[in-house]
């Protein structure tokens, strides 16, 4: 597998996979690899002759007060987790690589990036559409993946590639989750023992949430309550939000119908966690 850190490396070593007619695929992530990003670049695998995976802890998506400095790095495991996934290429680039000194241009998508993750992490998918946009002009990808997981990061580059005519297809990949259902994630790394059985709030939150609307519940307002006692049960939580939302729109929904988003953030002790599920309501 090569690793490549500088832009004029990946374009020479993506105009050679052009010059041989082969398609390409990109995983973009921010590193310390789980199952999560393997099932992406395995998708990626089967789908494209060639496979590209960034590593790139992207500073300018992180606010001054999250955990930029602390996001867990490891790039040796990462590459043979990669490689073992069938990654022919990973780009890991250095910040100032992405960033020289005087870079001044960033990519906002409007309305979707307001709600939900954007209301509480301002800034934060101006930092992503820009980091992604240019991930996409420097691979120029036929493919590139993304995780259910985060659901709403995954329908703002969508839009950003529909509005900005990027001719990449964006692919969605389900939520790879523990056995006893928290979703994984990077941040899983913070978590104390006890902490871990309390982040297990998310995905019984969102089970419970299911169950009463495939019982009949209608009324958003009664489901989220529910919700939110299921999670402030357990110690250490705080919830930064419980949204039922139209799936498509983002928009809160009052009675429940069509395909519908149930999503959360929720702070563990001083980690926050997000899971999502989608249903389809008749
Ligand atoms: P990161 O959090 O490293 O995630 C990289 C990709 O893996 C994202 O598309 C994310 O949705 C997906 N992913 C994470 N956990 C997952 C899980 N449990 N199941 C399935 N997919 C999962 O998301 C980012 O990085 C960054 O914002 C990035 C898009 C790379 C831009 O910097």
């Amino acid at each position: 597998m090569e690793l490549l850190q500088t832009i004029a490396a990946v374009r020479n070593y993506v105009a050679a996979a052009r010059q041989r007619g082969l398609s390409i695929g990109l995983v973009p992530t921010m590193g310390y690899l789980h199952e999560g990003h393997l099932s992406l670049a395995r998708a990626a695998r089967q789908q494209n002759d060639v496979v590209i995976m960034s590593i790139f802890v992207n500073p300018t998506q992180f606010g001054p007060n999250e955990d930029f400095a602390r996001y867990p790095r490891d790039l040796e495991r990462d590459r043979e987790l990669a490689a073992g996934a069938g990654v022919d290429a990973v780009f890991a680039p250095a910040v100032e690589e992405m960033y020289p000194a005087g870079y001044a241009t960033y990519v906002q998508v409007e309305g979707l990036t307001e709600v939900l993750c954007g209301a509480s992490r301002p800034g934060h998918f101006r930092g992503v559409t820009t980091v992604v946009s240019k991930l996409f002009n420097i691979v120029q990808p036929d493919r590139a993946y993304f995780g259910q997981k985060d659901y709403q990061q995954a329908l703002v580059i969508k839009r950003m590639v529909r509005d900005l005519n990027f001719p990449i297809e964006i692919i969605t990949i389900p939520t790879v989750r523990e056995a006893d259902g928290l979703a994984l994630s990077s941040r899983n790394k913070y978590l104390t023992p006890e902490q871990r059985r309390s982040a297990l709030s998310l995905h019984r939150a969102l089970n419970l949430g299911s169950d009463l609307i495939k019982a009949g519940e209608r009324e958003a307002a009664v489901v989220r309550r529910a919700m939110e006692k299921e999670i402030t049960a357990w110690p250490e939580t705080r919830i930064d939000y419980v949204a039922i939302s139209d799936a498509d729109t983002l928009k809160p929904l009052e009675k429940i119908a069509g395909r519908v988003l149930l999503a959360l953030a929720v702070w563990v002790g001083n980690t926050r966690l997000i899971d999502n599920v989608v249903l389809e309501v008749n």
